[in-house]
């Protein structure tokens, strides 16, 4: 969702702000805007629309000022408009904020401040931070003290930045439920709520804890906590390189991303097979503790909820417990039965969707352990949990997860042998044997890669439809759902998933003549099934595309378009089967003419409820 820039220091600011943002635009927005200090002044330019029409605007000023923060808005206060994008302003235009998260009670805050004589200019909940600052330091004349008491006033999420033209050079950010990163590079101070947005210039950064504030000036960054005393945070360093914000010779970055998951699967599984065993100590619990779990719930949003599906697969499968998956938005109020020996994964690639984070909060408070998967570190979710497995994706920046998702499904593929293995279910051997067929499926993806030229015929057969439907059983049902939720997302085509035992209950009368049916049909347990459930869409008329196994020509008879992958153990199956169904939602997307990498209305971090 939002994105927050800022940069004080020897060079002119412009530049930098544009290029921050231009890193942040995969995010999702629809505005954006910057203030920059110049001469005593702030100069504030926002635009609706891309940051490239920003920077066009901004090339007829040609500012110098060497200090500015910027932002791009994805609209919830306020409809997406000039007047509503950041950065907002005091009623003496001296002071700006940018602002990411929601401020709850804007609405009474703005009525207080229009009482006492504030004029307001947009829509949004953030502005009442602008004039609340501007109060607070009209009584202390100093920004960071106004920034503070300021933010005190808030209730709900925020990541603040606020410069004020009495106070050249100075950026002070604090922060609460809402990223904000601090960094210092040769030639300045930066801030950002994503490292991504400065990579290039800092790569020792601070990660700000709700409540710490920073002082950034053209010397150095400060750090303080509410009440102004000096603090030492420690200092990640960022060793991502720096091409991970390029497409490397792709079209777009959600091929590039597809192309990246053999070494994600194997990223995530280095190290963790010692002496026959399984190790995650990262999960800081002893064999003991997780022999005790009797109960397994997996929340998380969108694709890490599919991710989940394919664990419940695998958590109960191979050590027996009984597993939940849910949307963390449903879990996070109802009544969930938790115990001190309930196990709740909470699964979120960005480690900062708000429903996730509110779940993980709640099952903490009712006793259970938690354990967050997630790409990023140091994210929220990572802090909040008990324990955590990073899956060793790197940044993803299309908007539509891939490389991330395998990466999930590989991390809780680990968790589920962890679990198997610590309640003795699956012996030494097995592991091991279990460990080196899930380490082939790196390879076997890479052949996947290798020739997409299935995928790329059945896509253009179905480019024109204006609905599908994704089916498969067991595994392929799970893989389904996240098929049909990439087509939508990137294609806007219509696309509906079903476990294939439901047709006859009520999908099955959307067939006729010529409508696409996706199926998961590789050869597990329940392939004859599938099949029938091909023959009866195909007497509908159906355009069936299988997903199938190698070597298997039967299945030729009941589909228009296969598509076929290397055989695996049904486990890894979702591994496999789901790699051709990004590509076939990607070629779509691109027949079609879609902006595959920043589709409209997604956010890549669902900051909000
Ligand atoms: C779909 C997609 C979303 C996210 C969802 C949860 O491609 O990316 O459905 O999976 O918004 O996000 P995270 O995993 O960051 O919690």
């Amino acid at each position: 969702m939002c994105g927050i820039v800022g940069y004080t220091g020897a060079d002119e600011a412009q530049g930098i702000l544009i290029e921050g943002l231009t890193r942040l635009e995969y995010r999702g927005y629809d505005s954006a805007g910057v203030a920059i200090e110049q001469d005593g002044a702030l100069d504030v330019i926002c635009r609706k629309g891309k940051v490239s029409g920003l920077a066009h605007t901004l090339a007829h000023f040609d500012f110098t000022g060497t200090c500015g923060i910027g932002h791009t808005r994805w609209a919830t206060h306020g409809r997406p408009s000039e007047a509503n994008a950041h950065p907002h302003t005091s009623c003496a235009g001296d002071i700006a904020v940018v602002h990411n998260g929601i401020i709850e009670n804007f609405a009474e805050l703005r009525e207080e401040l229009i009482g006492r004589g504030h004029v307001f200019k947009s829509d949004t909940d953030t502005e009442v931070a602008a004039h609340l600052v501007e109060e607070a330091y009209a009584d202390t004349g100093d920004l960071q003290s106004a920034v503070v008491h300021a933010a005190s006033r808030l209730i709900g999420a925020y990541g603040l930045a606020v410069v004020c033209a009495h106070e050249p050079g100075v950026i002070v950010v604090t922060r609460k439920d809402s990223p904000i990163v601090v960094g210092r590079g040769a030639r300045g101070s930066y801030v950002a709520s994503d490292i991504i947005a400065m990579i290039d210039a800092a790569r020792d950064v601070v990660v700000l804890a709700d409540g710490q504030v920073a002082r950034l000036t053209p010397e150095g960054v400060a750090f303080f906590d509410e009440a102004g005393n000096p603090l030492d945070p420690p200092v990640t360093h960022v060793d991502w390189d720096v091409d991970v914000a390029e497409k490397g010779g792709y079209p777009d970055f959600m091929l590039k991303e597809i192309h990246e998951q053999p070494r994600v699967i194997r990223d995530t599984l280095a190290g963790r097979l010692s002496a026959g065993a399984l190790e995650i100590d990262e999960l800081d619990l002893s064999p003991e503790e997780l022999d005790l779990i009797d109960r397994v719930y997996v929340i998380a949003c969108g694709t890490s909820y599919h991710a989940g599906l394919i664990a419940k697969n695998l958590i109960e499968g191979w050590a027996r417990i009984p597993c939940e998956v849910e949307v963390a938005s449903e879990f996070r109020y109802r009544n969930p039965i938790i115990t001190p020996t309930t196990l709740v994964v909470a699964v979120s690639q960005s480690g900062e969707t708000a429903d996730t984070l509110a779940a993980i909060r709640d099952a903490r408070v009712r006793g259970a352990k938690v354990f967050g998967i997630t790409n990023v570190v140091g994210s929220p979710v990572a802090r909040e949990s008990d324990g955590v497995i990073y899956t060793k994706a790197n940044k993803e920046i299309a908007v539509a997860s891939t490389k991330s998702f395998l990466g999930q499904v590989v991390s809780l593929t680990l968790l589920a042998m962890l679990l198997a293995q610590a309640k003795g279910k699956l012996k030494t051997s097995q592991i091991r044997l279990l460990f080196r067929e899930l380490a082939d499926t790196a390879e076997q993806v890479e052949r996947i890669l290798a020739d997409d030229a299935a995928v790329e015929e059945a896509a253009l057969a179905c480019k024109d439809a204006t609905s599908a439907l994704f089916i498969g059983r067991g595994m392929g049902a799970a893989v389904s759902y996240e098929g049909a939720l990439k087509l939508k997302e990137i294609s806007y085509l219509h696309a509906e998933a079903y476990a294939a035992g439901e047709m006859k209950h009520g999908p099955i009368a959307l067939i006729d003549e010529g409508f696409p049916v996706i199926a998961i049909a590789t050869k597990s347990p329940v392939y004859d099934k599938v099949v029938s459930n091909l023959q009866e869409s195909k007497a509908r008329g159906a355009m069936v595309v299988a997903i199938a196994t190698e070597g298997d020509e039967d299945i030729r008879a009941h589909a228009d378009h296969v598509i076929y992958i290397p055989k695996v153990r049904d486990a890894f199956s979702a591994i496999t089967a789901s790699v051709p169904l990004q590509l076939f939602a990607r070629a779509i997307a691109v027949a079609r003419g879609c902006d595959v990498d920043q589709p409209r209305n997604l956010a890549k971090s669902v900051t909000v409820e």
